[in-house]
């Protein structure tokens, strides 16, 4: 058998850095190769290679790419081309479902798994949000590939929904999504799976009045306790958008006395330094099973 070799791109705030490292090491100790750094916004298509730094990146055997920050569109492009010919984690289509919250919304309800209430309409058929306002009183206008709570606006009123669609309506919208508001306790599930297997849980919560948890809009992480209810969830929902790694947001709902899985993340942050010291300890056991899901998809590739 040829020496594995995997091509990886992760990001490097955080303790990302450290974390590369040590994935390197394990897969190294496997007898397989990193290729490591391989940002596909400095790589080129040429025929039928797709080459980085000298480095057909269509010979290697997999592609592990982890960058939330800085996926471009042209990047997005060639992940879709180069994972039609080599295995990738996660795999295009599961990452690009995901990256767009109206899509990944629409396949959880028709696999019956309990998320927010949604409707999307088309920008000039802004009128619909009025009767949708009507009978759900509050809800939430969300850019469908927004991250880190940038563009939430919550509607409280009808009033309130007159003075936002002036400004809706000058945005060069393709349509509206927007969800009914969840009636919760300002704090969520972040449940990471990998490889079909819960990993771990921990929560957020939201900071001085703002009613999204999102670190970056204030909010704080706290260890949290999983249960088999919200890990069930948090399983079926990577299974049905297809995801190797996850990181699944539940809250619950009060109204409806049930959890909602209210997105479905495909590049989960590893625990920060200071995270592991407030007792997030994770991160090792993620990079095992992610060295052991490379270890088994690179194996059957090479038998082919
Ligand atoms: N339908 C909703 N009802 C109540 N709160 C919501 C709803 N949708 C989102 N939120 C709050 O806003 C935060 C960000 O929403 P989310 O859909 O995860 O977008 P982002 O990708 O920006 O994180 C959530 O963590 C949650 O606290
Ligand atoms: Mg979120």
């Amino acid at each position: 058998m040829d020496k594995r070799k995997i091509g990886m791109w992760l990001y490097k705030n955080g303790g990302g850095e450290k974390i590369a490292k040590k994935i390197i090491k394990k897969l190294k100790e496997r007898d397989i190769e990193v290729v490591n750094d391989v940002n596909l916004r400095h790589a080129i298509a040429k025929n039928k290679n797709i080459i980085h730094n000298g480095v057909k990146l269509n010979k290697l055997d997999l592609f592990f790419s982890y960058n939330a920050g800085e996926q471009t569109q042209y990047q997005m492009y060639l992940y879709q081309a180069l994972n039609r010919i080599i295995p990738m984690i996660n795999s295009y289509d599961a990452f690009a479902l995901t990256e767009d919250k109206f899509q990944t919304n629409f396949l959880l309800k028709n696999h019956g798994i309990p998320t927010p209430s949604f409707k999307l309409c088309h920008r000039d058929d802004s009128h619909y949000l009025k009767e949708i306002i009507k009978k759900w009183d509050k809800m939430v206008y969300k850019p469908t590939d927004g991250w880190g709570g940038v563009g939430l606006t919550k509607i409280e009123s009808e009033a309130n929904l007159d003075m936002l669609l002036p400004f809706l309506n000058q945005m060069d919208l393709r349509f509206f999504y927007v969800e009914k508001f969840i009636d919760y306790d300002k704090t969520d599930f972040r449940i990471d799976i990998v490889d079909g297997q819960f990993v771990s849980c921990y929560g957020r919560k939201a900071g001085g009045g703002d009613w999204r948890t999102n670190v970056t809009s204030g909010g704080s992480v706290f260890v949290r306790e999983a249960n088999d209810e919200v890990v069930e969830l948090a399983l079926k929902a990577t299974e049905v958008c297809g995801l190797d790694i996850a990181g699944v947001d539940i809250i619950y709902d009060r109204e409806k006395e049930q959890y909602v899985v209210l997105e479905v993340n495909g590049i989960p942050a590893f625990a920060t330094p200071e995270q592991e010291k407030m007792g997030l300890d994770f991160n090792d056991k993620k990079i095992e099973l992610i060295v052991d899901l490379i270890d088994r998809k690179t194996k059957k590739k090479k038998e082919k």
